[in-house]
């Protein structure tokens, strides 16, 4: 089987109504990012900061896979896929893809502040106050800026062995995700879909820019790779 590898951002989950980042005038849900996604923000305001993931994930909890996610579930029938998401939501999961890779961590799991290993699972809320077994505050499992990605190393891999780059909703514009596509081997075909895509087709060898939405983009792209397989 091909393996293709897919890398999300943002994009993928504004149809199911989560706002993209850098569309909202570089306001997060109203807070400046550094405020709420660095570790400074986090020292000046643990409150602040727990509160506004505990507000993300009940916003989460009310929000559904959309169309993409789906097509996305139907190329595993065909394809070896691997999903790398910088997303911290989990639609592609509930939309029933297999191998789903969270470069940025996850809003539905908690980590110790003191001891980046040592992770839970997160429904509710987390409060100041709320400590792990070791006695340090928990925090939400998310890499901030200016945080190591552990997941770096098996995504770059991952893109390196796939035989089709699929790119959907980023701005690239976050490093090292958006650097992760240089890992992929030269000629490989790569398709990008985002309504203002920030690349040019002179950037890869093989690149298909796709100006749409995800939803309109992906399914039709899907069974042309369908097609392809067979
Ligand atoms: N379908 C596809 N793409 C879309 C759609 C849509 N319906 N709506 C918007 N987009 C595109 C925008 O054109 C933009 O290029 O999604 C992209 C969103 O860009 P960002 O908001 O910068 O999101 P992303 O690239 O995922 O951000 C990366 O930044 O704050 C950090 O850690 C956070 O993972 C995040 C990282």
């Amino acid at each position: 089987m091909k393996k293709i590898t897919v890398l999300t951002g943002a994009g993928v989950s504004a149809e199911s109504g989560i706002n993209t980042f850098r569309d909202a005038g570089g306001l997060w849900e109203g807070h400046e990012v550094m405020e709420v996604a660095s570790p400074q923000g986090f020292a000046k305001n643990p409150a602040l900061v727990l509160d506004f993931y505990n507000q993300r994930r009940k916003q989460l909890k009310k929000v559904s896979p959309n169309r993409a996610h789906f097509a996305l579930v139907e190329l595993e029938d065909h394809y070896d896929v691997t999903i790398i998401t910088q997303n911290v939501d989990d639609l592609h999961e509930r939309a029933g893809s297999s191998n789903v890779i969270h470069l940025h961590g996850e809003l539905l799991k908690m980590r110790s502040s003191g001891n980046e290993r040592s992770i839970l699972d997160c429904e509710g809320d987390i409060m100041l106050g709320d400590l792990c077994e070791q006695g340090y505050q928990l925090r939400p499992h998310i890499v901030w800026f200016g945080e190591a990605v552990p997941l770096l190393e098996k995504a770059a891999e991952k893109t390196q062995s796939a035989h089709i780059v699929i790119i959907i909703g980023t701005s690239m514009q976050v490093y090292p995700a958006a650097s992760l596509v240089d890992y992929a081997q030269k000629g490989v075909p790569v398709y990008f879909i985002d309504p203002k895509p920030s690349v040019s087709k002179y950037d890869y060898d093989n690149l298909t820019i796709i100006p749409k939405t995800a939803v309109q983009g992906i399914p039709p792209l899907v069974l042309d790779l369908i097609a392809q397989s067979s």
